[in-house]
Order: structure tokens, then C-alpha cells, then sequence
């Protein structure tokens, strides 16, 4: 591999993570709108489109890549978007294959990520409680959800378990979920609400929960020795003492780890952006259609890189959302 991707601020970027669809079976309060509309199929990414750029980034260095969404499991053709990558495991070029989802879907599809090389995956759950699950993400089920954890960990998956924080909510169920993935060996990482979508942002200073909270709380219970370890992405890790198990933090807004930022985000539509929480991508998908070889390419993904920015603007802390986007989570995937 030549010289990794290098920004202006001497990070080097070694994660991709590419959303492959921008819907969704369920509504989450904090994502989308009850009414959200889709993109028309056909203006997403082929899968040979998703492969030349998905590889034309593991040949510029990138090691671990992440598939999301919206709901990447809803994509008809995702599997054979998994195996044609797992190709890459193979050679050794990339070291993660991997992917974030919401986990209505999985228990079918465990198995075969299992055998396309997945190891581990991220699965978004943020309540125990069956009937806050159903409010907060509008059409989901969690029996569903459960069974697709259940089936990944059959398949020799590791489980980790992403909880967004919410106040009103996660408080009285921070325990439950400790608990529970306690006995199912799960890892369980906390993210802290971001003041994206396209409405209700409102709601989201409303339901932002500092994790410094959480932290405390858990601190009360059990003794938290702090990890230097690391999977690549933006969480710490505490390993709670009594119980051995792993639980992370990811503070985008009370702690920012921008300093250390390592990704870049691909929209189901080849827009790629550099940083979650700033406006301005690189349109890769004419570039694509333009030049038949990968030389063509390779510069536009530089030129960019070169142009992230040195971080997010999201603040909270004066009662309004500052550097809030507009732009939904499930667009950028997260
Ligand atoms: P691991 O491989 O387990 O470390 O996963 P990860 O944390 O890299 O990926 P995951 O999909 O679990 O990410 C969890 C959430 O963290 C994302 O959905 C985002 O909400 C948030 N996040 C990840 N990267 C960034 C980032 O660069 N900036 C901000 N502001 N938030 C991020
Ligand atoms: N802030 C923080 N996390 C969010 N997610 C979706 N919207 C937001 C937001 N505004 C989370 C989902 C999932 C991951 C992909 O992103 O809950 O865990
Ligand atoms: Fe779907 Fe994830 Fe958004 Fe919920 S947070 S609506 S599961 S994309």
C-alpha cells in the first residue's frame, strides 16, 4: 500500500464507513421523521459502484470498514455486497469487516455474515422495555431485535450493543442493560445524542443526557478501570471490575474526539463526507462514472481527505442546538 490517507491535520484514515441504504423498517424518534420519504432506488449506488469505491479506498489504506445505513440489513442485495468484500479480508488488506445495525433483520442474515468474515457487530438498542421500544422506534418490535442478537452471538459473532443516550429514559434502565448484557457477554457502548435530523431538534436538546451522568451512576455501583484499548472507532472503554464486562462511551459533545478522528463517511449515494457533523462532501459518484481507471478516483478521494475539517461545531451548552444538522443520521450513517 502506498502512503495512507493523510488530512491537512496529519490524521491518518484507516476507517470507512459506508452507508448502503437510506432506509429503514423502523422510525426512531431522534432519526427520522414518521414521514420521512426515501430516495428513489435507483438513485443509490450499484453494487459495483459500492465495490470499485469501497475498494478503491482499501487500496488507498484503508482496514476496517463499516456497513450502515439507515438499515443496511434492508438492502435486497447487501450479502452479496458482504462477500464480494470479504475478498479483501482475504488478501489481508483489510482487517474489519463489519457492520451497524438496528437488528430486526438479523437473525436471518447472522449465518451468512458470520461466513463472509463479519466478526463482531454493533447493534443500536437503547431500551430493555418493550413498550418504549415500539414508541421510540415507532414500528419496530423488540422480540424481534432480541432473537437477531441471539442468532449473531449462535453464530459466533461478538455482540456489541450501541445505546444512545436519553434523559427520561436511559437513566432508569442503565442498570437493566448492564445487567443484561452482563449475562449475555455482550459489550455495550453509550453515545451521546446529536443535535442532527431534519426537525425536532427541539426534542433533542430536551433528551440529551451528558455521559458524564451515566458515568457517575455507574461509578455508585461498580468500580470503573479505564481501558487504553481501542476497536478503531470513537469510543472509551471502561472495564466495570466486579463483572469483568466492557462498557464504552462515545462523547461527541461533553468530550470531543476529533483530535484522534481516523473515518470518513459514503452516502448510499457517493457523497463522501469527511466529518459526521459538518456540511460539505465530495460528489465521488461522477468521478466514478467519469474515469474508468483507478488513478482518476484515488485523486478525488485525496483531494477531499485533504480538505476535512478539523472537527464537529455541535454544542449544546447555550440552550440552543449550535452547529446542528440538518442532514439525518440515516443519510450519513452515523
Ligand atoms: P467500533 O468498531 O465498535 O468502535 O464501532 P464505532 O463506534 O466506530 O461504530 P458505531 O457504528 O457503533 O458508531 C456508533 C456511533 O458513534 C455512530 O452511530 C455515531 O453516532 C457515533 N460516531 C461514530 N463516529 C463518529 C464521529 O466521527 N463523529 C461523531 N460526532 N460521532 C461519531
Ligand atoms: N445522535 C446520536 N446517535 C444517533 N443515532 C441516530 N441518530 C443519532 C443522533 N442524533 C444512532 C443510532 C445508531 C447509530 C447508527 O446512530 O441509534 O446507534
Ligand atoms: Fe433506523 Fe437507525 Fe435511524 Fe432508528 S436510528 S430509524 S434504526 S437508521
Amino acid at each position: 500500500v502506498c502512503a495512507p490517507l493523510t488530512d491537512s491535520f496529519c490524521r491518518k484514515i484507516r476507517y470507512l464507513r459506508v452507508s448502503v441504504t437510506d432506509r429503514c423498517d423502523f422510525r426512531c424518534t431522534y432519526c427520522m421523521a414518521d414521514r420521512v420519504r426515501f430516495l428513489p432506488r435507483k438513485e443509490l449506488l450499484s453494487l459495483e459502484e459500492l465495490d470499485r469505491l469501497c475498494s478503491a479506498f482499501v487500496g488507498l489504506g484503508v482496514t476496517k470498514l463499516r456497513i450502515t445505513g439507515g438499515e443496511p440489513l434492508v438492502r435486497r442485495d447487501i450479502l452479496e455486497f458482504f462477500r464480494a468484500m470479504s475478498r479483501h479480508l482475504e488478501t489481508g488488506a483489510l482487517r474489519e469487516l463489519t457492520l451497524t445495525t438496528n437488528g430486526s433483520q438479523l437473525a436471518r442474515h447472522a449465518g451468512a455474515l458470520a461466513a463472509c468474515g463479519v466478526r463482531r457487530v454493533n447493534v443500536s438498542l437503547d431500551t430493555l422495555d418493550p413498550g418504549r421500544f415500539a414508541t421510540l422506534t415507532r414500528r419496530g418490535q423488540l422480540a424481534p431485535v432480541l432473537e437477531g442478537i441471539r442468532a449473531a452471538k449462535a453464530a459466533g459473532l461478538r455482540v456489541k450493543i450501541n445505546t444512545v443516550a436519553l434523559k427520561g429514559a436511559t437513566e432508569d434502565e442503565l442498570f437493566p442493560l448492564v445487567d443484561w448484557c452482563a449475562a449475555e457477554g455482550h459489550d455495550l457502548t453509550f453515545i451521546e445524542l446529536m443535535p442532527m435530523g431534519e426537525d425536532g431538534l427541539e426534542d433533542r436538546i430536551a433528551q440529551y443526557l451528558p455521559l458524564s451522568d451515566l458515568r457517575r451512576r455507574l461509578a455508585g455501583r461498580f468500580t470503573l478501570e479505564p481501558l487504553t484499548e481501542s476497536t478503531g472507532g470513537p469510543a472509551r472503554y471502561v472495564r466495570l471490575a466486579e463483572t469483568g464486562q466492557k462498557i464504552g462511551f462515545i462523547t461527541p459533545l461533553s468530550h470531543s474526539f476529533c483530535e484522534s478522528c481516523n473515518r470518513v463517511r459514503l452516502t448510499c449515494t457517493g457523497d463522501l463526507y469527511t466529518c459526521l457533523g459538518q456540511e460539505g462532501a465530495t460528489a465521488l459518484r461522477p468521478v466514478l462514472r467519469g474515469t474508468p481507471d483507478a488513478a482518476g478516483l484515488e485523486q478525488a478521494i485525496r483531494a477531499a481527505i485533504a480538505r476535512k475539517p478539523r472537527g464537529h461545531d455541535f454544542d449544546y451548552s447555550r440552550g440552543v442546538p449550535r452547529g446542528a444538522m440538518a442532514r439525518g443520521m440515516n443519510h450519513t450513517g452515523g
